[in-house]
């Protein structure tokens, strides 16, 4: 049967009234699909952690401007809010973004203490959440969960290795010195359970409350311990001061100095030469030397006119990460299932180095032995290949 000159069977019926208003309205999933990924971005922009807030920021919308501002054809809207690093306001904040800005996605934090509030929120509401840096160990370990992801590390993760590093050259006494919050106490204890099994013979750990930067008294103590080798948890701002301080009272050349990586990164400007020779661990370096590594720094540094740092990594494969999620749902992030398999079973092609998710979705990454030379964290080793944090207490 024919519908007239030049109409179609769906016009036809339209012109005659017979179609329904409903059968008129484009489906749930093309409706779905015209919306935008609501993406909340809840990290640190003020207090000592500003930068790497920063950092993770740029990253992540790097990687979606490579896609052209899009995931699986599905344009990005962001919602940001500023943790200022203050687990108190922690519960506030993410609500702000689940229950307020219905954000499909949450991407945070930086702060170990900020995560803990993170974590339970978007247990209980069973949003996405994909962690691009805190190392909140129990994030991937006792509080693991389907819907939690993280692209950067266990506070273990980066300091255990730097142990077996300083007890094969024989370092027998360490004394360690952190922020006395969940980041520095998980940190050093990684460190110290790498350094005693490979033969290490003593830790003494010392504290300084988060974020105080009054080292004064601290380097006095150790000046008096006189350990082998000094072990320290610090980051962004609280880092640069504490290099400067270290070199300034005289115990540089007496004491020799390593951290997990955080020390030295993303703060070598303003540290002139006080870090030259700090070695740390860490899973990222400058002089990868690897096409990937090369087209993403400079595609940064054209984007940003600044140099990306680990943070910026972090923030970069967040959003890799997603995007593996979002293609697999074909742009339907309601099928979170599909998203959350898919995501389990990425292959991340990062500036680090590729790796892969573990069970308890934390990435099972190189750690890197470096130097600061210049103006870069040299990598000069491997410290452990395809290191997976052993995700204690998690049951998934
Ligand atoms: C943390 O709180 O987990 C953290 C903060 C800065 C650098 C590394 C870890």
């Amino acid at each position: 049967m024919g519908f007239g000159p030049n109409l179609n069977r769906r016009q036809f019926l339209a012109q005659a009234g017979l179609l329904t208003a409903g059968a008129l309205l484009p489906t749930r999933f093309a409706l779905a699909q015209m919306q935008k990924i609501r993406i909340g971005l809840m990290l640190p922009y003020t207090g000592t952690y500003a930068q790497l807030g920063v950092a993770i920021t740029n990253g992540f919308k790097l990687a979606v401007a490579e896609r052209g501002g899009k995931l699986a054809g599905r344009e990005i809207e962001y919602f940001t809010v500023d943790d200022e690093s203050e687990p108190a306001k922690a519960p506030e904040n993410t609500n702000k973004l689940v229950q307020r800005d219905r954000v499909d996605v949450l991407v945070g934090t930086v702060h170990s203490g900020v995560q803990m509030g993170m974590v339970k929120i978007a247990k209980e509401a069973g949003t996405l959440m994909i962690i691009p840096n805190a190392g909140l160990d129990a994030a991937t370990g006792a509080l693991c969960a389907p819907n939690i992801f993280r692209t950067s590390f266990s506070n273990w993760q980066p300091s255990y290795p730097m142990g077996k590093v300083l007890a094969d050259r024989g370092v027998k006494n360490v004394v360690t010195l952190a922020w006395k919050y969940g980041a520095g106490e998980e940190a050093t204890a990684g460190f110290s359970e790498g350094f005693i099994k490979a033969g290490g013979k003593s830790v003494r750990g010392l504290w300084v409350p988060f974020p105080n930067v009054e080292f004064q008294a601290l380097l006095t103590e150790i000046a008096s311990i006189k350990p082998d080798a000094v072990f320290v948890f610090f980051a962004g701002g609280g880092a640069a001061k504490f290099i400067k301080d270290y070199a300034a009272a005289g115990l540089r050349k007496q004491i020799p100095l390593f951290g997990s990586g955080f020390l030295t990164d993303g703060v070598l400007d303003a540290v002139d030469d006080a870090a030259q020779g700090i070695e740390t661990t860490l899973h990222y370096g400058d002089g990868l030397d690897t096409k990937r590594d090369r087209d993403f720094r400079s595609a940064y540094s054209k984007a940003y006119k600044s140099d990306p740092d680990v943070y910026a990594v972090q923030g970069y494969d967040a959003a890799l990460l997603l995007a593996v999620g979002v293609n697999a749902a074909k742009g339907d992030i309601t099928k979170k299932k599909e998203m959350i398999a898919a995501m389990e079973k990425a292959k991340i092609d990062s500036p680090r180095g590729t790796w892969t998710m573990s069970k308890a979705h934390n990435p099972i990454q190189d750690i890197y032995l470096r130097k600061v030379v210049g103006r870069e964290n040299k990598v000069i080793g491997v410290a452990h290949k395809a290191l997976a944090d052993p995700a204690r207490g998690c049951k998934m």
